[in-house]
């Protein structure tokens, strides 16, 4: 395939091209350059789907919550029709940002000279603008995104004809079919802030390869780096599948196997939709890039709908925040020491294990994607 990816030489493509066995990472640029960031804004603001939320966080007419990707203030919002809408939250009059965080409003009043936009993104009012030509409120409408529910996720993509997500995901949906992912609900968001770019932490998420040395006493006597594999995947996706060193206690839900109750499962839905299984929890690592070396990551801590009744739930969800942070912060560590070396004139494009698949799997995605 021609490559017209100028930051990375032909050399340093191929050696990524490679099978696995014979293949390179990334080189140093794809992770520091600010040419690739902002070619990745411009890529991954085509067509290309991103998590934005979970529709359980905007229930009812109204409800909005604010985010930026890759740059873009958008807006989540639910409109009085049920749907749930993405848009830009940049205002069109001289592009104040309309809106923070999250709340319940029916309308969006720009803080600096008041324009007002519906729940659609529709201009319904802007004030004192008489005597300008051949303008018309009701022209004017917030840029918006293709939207798609997938297990409870609202899905984005701004390319105008966008390829439908949940075709792409088809194989990837039909292994996770027995979790019911669709029925979680965000439990507890844990949030964190690091100098890396975000590829290192996804790159972080998807190998168990490294449970051997940086979680050898917490992730690695329950699943060992060994015995993890990677799925051929056929479609913008890895599965990481760790299986159980010991068969847990017997459960009642019938609809879940053995392994399917006792594995872990770390997935990633290129480039940036982490997501982690362990029956019966589901933890969502919704990554914002705020620059080549700045990310900020929300750790969203999910559970079935039915566990708020039980007594034990605020328990639950303590343990469960306790033990993902635990294990992040080991995962910050590694995080941290490949940046730092990163950074090293003498550092060169290295050697995948087999183990790490998904990485190369993803590589392949990312030149694809990048040169396209
Ligand atoms: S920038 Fe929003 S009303 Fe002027
Ligand atoms: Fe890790």
């Amino acid at each position: 395939m021609a490559m017209h990816l100028d930051i990375l030489s032909p050399q340093q493509t191929e050696l990524v091209r490679r099978p696995l066995e014979q293949a390179y990472t990334l080189p140093v640029d794809a992770y520091l350059s600010d040419t690739v960031y902002d070619q990745e804004k411009k890529r991954f603001l085509g067509d290309v789907w991103h998590p934005v939320a979970r529709v359980e966080q905007v229930p009812n007419a109204g409800d909005y919550l604010s985010l930026d990707l890759f740059g873009q203030p958008l807006l989540v919002v639910r409109g009085r029709d049920g749907q749930v809408r993405v848009m830009s939250r940049v205002c069109l009059h001289r592009a104040a940002p309309l809106a923070e965080g999250c709340g319940n409003s029916y309308k969006f009043t720009c803080p600096y000279h008041a324009w007002t936009y519906d729940l659609t993104g529709q201009l319904v009012r802007a004030p004192l603008m008489e005597g300008v030509n051949n303008f018309a409120e009701r022209a004017l409408r917030l840029p918006q995104a293709a939207v798609e529910i997938w297990q409870g996720f609202v899905m984005a993509n701004f390319a105008p004809q966008p390829s439908p997500f949940a075709d792409q995901v088809a194989t990837f949906s039909q292994f996770f079919a027995p979790h019911n992912l669709a029925d979680m609900e965000i439990v507890k968001t844990l949030e964190y802030r690091n100098g890396w770019n975000w590829k290192v932490l996804v790159e972080n998420f998807m190998e168990a390869y490294h449970h051997i040395a940086i979680h050898s006493k917490t992730f690695e006597p329950d699943f060992h780096a060994r015995d993890s594999r990677i799925p051929d995947n056929d479609g913008p996706w890895s599965i990481l599948h760790m299986p159980a060193a010991k068969p847990g206690p017997e459960d009642v839900s019938a609809a879940l196997d053995g392994w399917q109750r006792d594995d872990l499962f770390a997935n990633v839905i290129f480039p940036m939709f982490l997501v982690a299984v362990k029956h019966p929890s589901m933890v969502w690592y919704q990554v914002l890039p705020q620059a080549a070396d700045q990310l900020h990551l929300k750790i969203h801590i999910c559970l079935p709908s039915t566990f708020r009744a039980l007594d034990e739930f605020p328990q639950m969800v303590e343990a469960a925040a306790q033990s993902v942070d635990a294990v992040h912060q080991e995962d910050i560590e590694a995080n941290d020491l490949v940046w730092a070396g990163l950074q090293a004139p003498l550092t060169t494009q290295g050697r995948l294990s087999t183990l790490e698949r998904s990485i190369w799997q993803f590589n392949q995605w990312w030149l694809d994607v990048m040169a396209a």
